[in-house]
This record gives C-alpha cells, structure tokens and sequence, in this order.
C-alpha cells in the first residue's frame, strides 16, 4: 500500500501566464467495449489509445481466457475476433478485478454463450448490486446464481438462442443496458428497452461502428428513447481509436478552475453529450473554460480550456446526474471552494460505486476541516470553505484518491491520500501529470 503526499498549491510569480497543453488517457467505459466487442466481432479489430490502466486489463485479462487472442503491436492493441458465438467455455474463474462494467457486460455476452461460467472481483466489486443484471438476463433464459447478498461471485450458464424481451430499466445505468443489448444480440427476435435508458451510449454508438443496428425512438416530452435491437446482427470488425477520458479529464478541469497554473487545454477528449455534464455544471458555476468539438464519429472528440476564477454554488437535478456520474466527487470539492450552496439529488447510485462515494466525500471533507450535509440520494456544501491538510482515506477509489488530491492543494497544511496507487484503475498517471501541472516536479 502507498500514500502520497501532497502539498498546497504555491503559485510562482509567472504560473499564470502559463499554458500547460495535455492528453489524458483513453476513454475506459470506450476501452472495455472496444475490447469486448473486437472479441465478438468477425474479423481483426485494431485498437489505438487504449487505456493502459487495471479496468481495463481485466477485461483483456478475461477475454483472452474465453478464448480470444489479443495481442500489442507498438502502441495499438489487435483483437483477433471469435465471432458472436465463438467463445470457449474459461477452465478457471473469470477475475473481474475492481471493474464493474467488465462483470456487468461479460455476463450479458455470457447470457448468450452456451457454456458454464464463473466471475469474480476484489473485495469492492465482491460487494456491488448484481441483482439488476441478472434480473432480465434470467428473463432471457440464462441462468445465475449470485450470493444471498445479490452481489458476486456471479456462477451463470449461458444459453443461445435466448428469448428476446421487452424491459423497462429500473435505474439509469449504462452497465446493465448494455448487458441487456449484448444480450439481445443472441435472442432470437427483438429486445426492446424503455424506462432509464439515457445512461452513457457508448455501447449504442459503437455497436453501430461494428456494423450493428440498434434502433432508438424517442417519444415526445419523454427524455428518454426506448432502444430496440434484433437479435442474430453480427458484428463486423472496425478499428477504434480511443479518445481522452473526460472523467479523467475532470480532475484537470476542477484543478485548472480552482488554482492558478495558468491555461490548461487538454486535447484529444471525449465529448460525448451524455458525459459532457461536468462541462456544463462548470459553466454555470462561473468557471472560465471553453470548448470545441474537433471531429465526431463514431464518438465526439475535442478540446478543453480552463483558467482560475471565482465559482458560484450551483444546484444538480436528479435528470441531470447521469452525465456527471463519475465526476460527483471532484464536484463536492469544486463546491466547497465556490461562494454559496450547492445540492446534489437524485445521486443514490454513488452508494454503490466501488465505495459508498456519498460517506467517502463526507468523512474525508469532515477530516480537512469542512461541512457537508449527507442525504440518502446527494449532499448539500456551503461554501466557500478553508480545507486543512489531512490524512485522506481513498477506500481504495480511484476517484475519491484523485478528487481529494484536488482538494489538497487547496489546504492549508500537507495531506497524505492513503492507499494512492489505486489511481491506476483509471489513470496510472495521474500523480505524474499532477506534478507537471502544479510545478511540484
Ligand atoms: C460505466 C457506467 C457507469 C459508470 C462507470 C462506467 C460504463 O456505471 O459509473 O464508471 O462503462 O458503462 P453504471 O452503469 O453503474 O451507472
């Protein structure tokens, strides 16, 4: 276990004139699915800029024991696909590690493949809700069985075909839709989904790249489009170029808007408008930071710029929580530096993250000094606040290590963030970029 220290920001006499110009990693929730689906698909499937961080290794880790050959060539990654119903039955336990979306969606392509299967993970996703993937993945015709907790390991047999079905989504979760439409794949018939089905669209869009046609209809006055796929559609491989993680992104854009480094631009990112909240929320907050759309198939990429300034507290609605999912814990540190309050509702899903993110945001924020209000469903910040330097406990969240990260060089005082290395789930580079931005190098 490794802790890193971190001090506060002390601007030099030149920090804002500066113009820091970054990539961040590539895409995670787009890396999973471009290995995934390369493994599903006919042909060779080229991936560049994938993400290089534990999430995603796991899911190539358990690819690879089903039976796909997955392999580096300099910078690129080839998947050599098996085709939809070309997976092996794995000898030993799928080890889904810390990664939610590689147990989520391999249980609804393992719905579909007509072999017994074992999945597992570390001691957070050992403890995470499985219950509403394999809900309608029973519905289909596969067979689970979890803990009495509903959580993993997941014991399942797939079969093919499976019976389409039409199924409402009881929470706005990109992980079980997709589990869902991968396993519409193997139905024989339709699949249709209706209820919370604006979650983030990356299996939408690329499934769509990979040569599968999955139909939306949107109904007037209704935010959300119910979503139909025809089972039998192969995929055909299409090579991926994984653009930036905004989620990574994020923290950037928190620090360049909170401390005075000068410009940050980070190129090459993710624009996709179902994750784009944290940009929108960081313009009404009053933050100074602009940004341009620079291609768009099969995913909208582009560039950011922010500078220091002033924020306003701002109020997050429940519809409005799916865009900034993941970006909820940096957003609790940009409210409580920015001038009145901010409230989140409508985030209960944060309880069932790779921690409760909810109690994680509220104990390490208590540690540095500062007060949060905690409901079932969000927080409530006045801000703003003095933060003093503290021991941070990242429960092992990657995004809890790198938000309250932020929030140290804000302090007043040193901080240790515990167990830091969990930062390479997502971002193995995170601490170096840190240190190129703040000048601590
Ligand atoms: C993800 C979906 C989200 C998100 C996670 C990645 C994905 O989870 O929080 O980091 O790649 O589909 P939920 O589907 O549980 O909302």
């Amino acid at each position: 276990m490794s802790h890193t220290h971190i001090h506060p920001y002390s601007a030099t006499r030149n920090s804002l004139q500066q113009h820091h110009i970054i990539e961040v990693p590539g895409d995670k929730s787009i890396s999973h699915r471009a290995l995934l689906f390369g493994a599903l698909a006919n042909g060779v499937t080229r991936v560049s800029s994938l993400l290089e961080a534990q999430d995603v290794n796991s899911t190539r880790s358990c690819l690879i024991q089903l039976g796909a050959e997955i392999s580096r060539d300099g910078s690129d990654w080839i998947v050599q696909g098996r085709g939809a119903a070309g997976f092996k039955a794995p000898t030993d336990s799928l080890n889904c590690g810390n990664s939610g979306t590689t147990i989520r969606l391999l249980m609804g392509i393992l719905a579909g493949q007509p072999f017994e299967a074992h999945l597992h993970g570390d001691a957070s996703l050992s403890k995470r809700p499985m219950k509403r993937i394999a809900t309608p993945l029973r519905q289909m015709g596969a067979q689970i069985q979890l803990t009495d907790d509903q959580t993993p390991p997941v014991q399942m047999t797939g079969t093919r075909p499976l019976h389409p079905i039409h199924y409402s989504l009881p929470v706005a979760s990109a992980q079980l839709k997709s589990a869902v439409l991968l396993a519409g794949l193997a139905a024989e018939g339709m699949t249709q989904l209706t209820g919370h089905t604006h979650s983030r669209d990356h299996t939408e869009r690329l499934l769509k790249h990979f040569g599968v046609h999955v139909e939306a209809t949107v109904q007037r006055g209704n935010p959300n489009a119910s979503l139909s796929i025809q089972g039998g559609q192969t995929l055909s491989a299409a090579n991926v170029n994984v653009p930036g993680d905004i989620s990574s992104a994020a923290f950037w854009l928190g620090l360049g808007a909170l401390i005075p480094c000068g410009k940050i631009e980070i190129q090459n990112v993710l624009l996709n408008p179902t994750r784009t909240g944290i940009l929108s929320l960081l313009q009404k907050m009053g933050a100074r930071i602009q940004f341009e759309i620079t291609s768009t198939e099969p995913e909208p990429v582009g560039t950011i710029q922010v500078e220091h300034s002033d924020l306003r507290a701002i109020d997050i609605l429940p519809p409005e929580v799916p865009t900034l999912i993941d970006e909820l814990p940096l957003i609790a540190i940009l409210a409580t530096f920015a001038a009145g309050t901010t409230t989140v509702r409508g985030a209960e899903e944060l309880r069932v993250k790779e921690t409760d993110r909810l109690e994680a945001i509220a104990k390490n924020l208590r540690a540095m000094g500062g007060e949060i209000e905690l409901y079932p469903d969000g927080f409530a910040i006045h801000g703003p606040q003095t933060l003093r330097g503290a021991a941070i406990d990242s429960f092992g969240d990657h995004r809890i290590a790198m938000a309250f990260s932020v929030a140290a060089l804000k302090a007043q005082g040193s901080s240790e963030i515990r167990e830091s290395e969990c930062v390479a789930i997502s971002y193995p580079t995170f601490y170096e970029t840190l240190n190129e931005l703040t000048g601590s190098r």
